[in-house]
């Protein structure tokens, strides 16, 4: 791998924003740039890093995939409008939804979703945009998985050997793929973006596509979108480093009022880490278990069992696809 890692605790965050800001100036030139904002910490970076550069010749985009946490598009675009940064919404709910159509495999579903998200969705909006660059939040960490072969992120693609200016039109800047998260967070803040930006949890590209274990579609991911807000309610409080509510595949038997209920079956991680790289499960207090068990049932239709995973990261990976 020829990135050179950046360490946090050699990263002066000042400087790096100074010389991020000057190299993605000279590379765009008079030119135009288009990026993707998620909300998580990283597009929030690049996204501000990208403003501060190339001011309005940085159009970005929140790309609705419906796949998305609830509410998720509307509060980050009303977050940045508070900083002074217009974010368009485009809505691509229908392609995402027919791409994965069918399809169970996890790497299959990654590569439905990164065909989708890079040919289809900005392949067409780099044309009409006339911009010839795309910013994104590659880090380090990604590339090592991906190129380690153990998930293909959904961003990674010169690394993997795909030439992006000559398959989708454009070329990709990536200013924090030297970085790791807990550099990413100190850039964040240095930046001046809000505590429930810079510490805000880690999510996954391909959204909640990686928590969903078969087919995804419409009903099922509604399913896991009202267990994670339960799970995020529950416990945004235990400072872990990431917690997450994953829709099985297999039905089980359960029983409602009496009557067999063959029902679904949610699986519940929490997990502390401090990279992504390993990571060991909270020891969640056995009432905050029970709890969750009792709103993911009650509040989730069709779920009948609630399941808390005890596996350490590796062999387990922290997301299930
Ligand atoms: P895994 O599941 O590989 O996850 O142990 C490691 C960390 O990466 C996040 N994750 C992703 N992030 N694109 C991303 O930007 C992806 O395709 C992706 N897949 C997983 C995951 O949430 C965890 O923090």
């Amino acid at each position: 791998m020829e990135i050179k890692e950046i360490k946090t605790e050699k990263l002066d965050p000042k400087g790096f924003i100074k010389q991020s800001v000057e190299e993605i100036s000279s590379t765009v030139g008079s030119g135009l740039a288009i990026n993707a904002l998620s909300g998580g910490v990283d597009s929030s970076v690049v996204t501000i890093l990208g403003h501060k550069a190339l001011g309005d010749r940085l159009k970005t985009y929140f790309i609705e995939n419906g796949l998305m946490r609830e509410k998720e598009g509307e509060k980050i675009v009303y977050l940045f409008e508070n900083l002074g940064i217009h974010v368009e919404m485009f809505d691509a709910k229908e392609q995402f939804f027919n791409a994965l159509k069918g399809i169970t495999d996890p790497e299959e579903k990654r590569e439905a979703i990164t065909r989708t998200f890079y040919k289809d969705v900005f392949g067409k909006l780099v044309k009409e945009s006339g911009a010839k660059y795309l910013m994104q939040g590659t880090n380090y960490t990604d590339v090592e998985e991906t190129v380690a072969g153990i998930k293909r992120q959904h961003n990674i693609l010169a690394q993997i050997g795909i030439d992006t200016e000559e398959q989708y039109g454009y070329i990709v800047i990536e200013p924090i793929v030297q970085l790791r998260k807990t550099g990413i967070r100190k850039v964040a803040k240095a930046l001046g973006l809000p505590e429930e930006i810079y510490n805000k949890p880690p999510f996954p590209g391909p959204a909640l596509a990686a928590r969903i274990i078969g087919e995804v579609t419409p009903e099922r991911v509604q399913t896991i979108r009202k267990a994670t807000t339960i799970v995020e309610e529950e416990l945004h409080t235990t400072n872990a480093f990431q917690y997450l509510a994953i829709l099985h595949k297999d039905k089980v038997t359960g029983m409602r009022e009496g009557k067999r209920d063959y029902g679904l079956q949610i699986e519940v991680r929490c997990w502390e880490s401090k990279d992504a790289i390993t990571g060991s499960p909270t020891r969640l207090p056995y009432d905050i278990l029970y709890k969750l068990a009792e709103r993911i049932t009650t509040e989730v239709p069709g779920v009948v069992s609630v399941t808390y995973n005890i596996t350490k990261k590796p062999p387990s990976t922290i997301e299930a696809v």
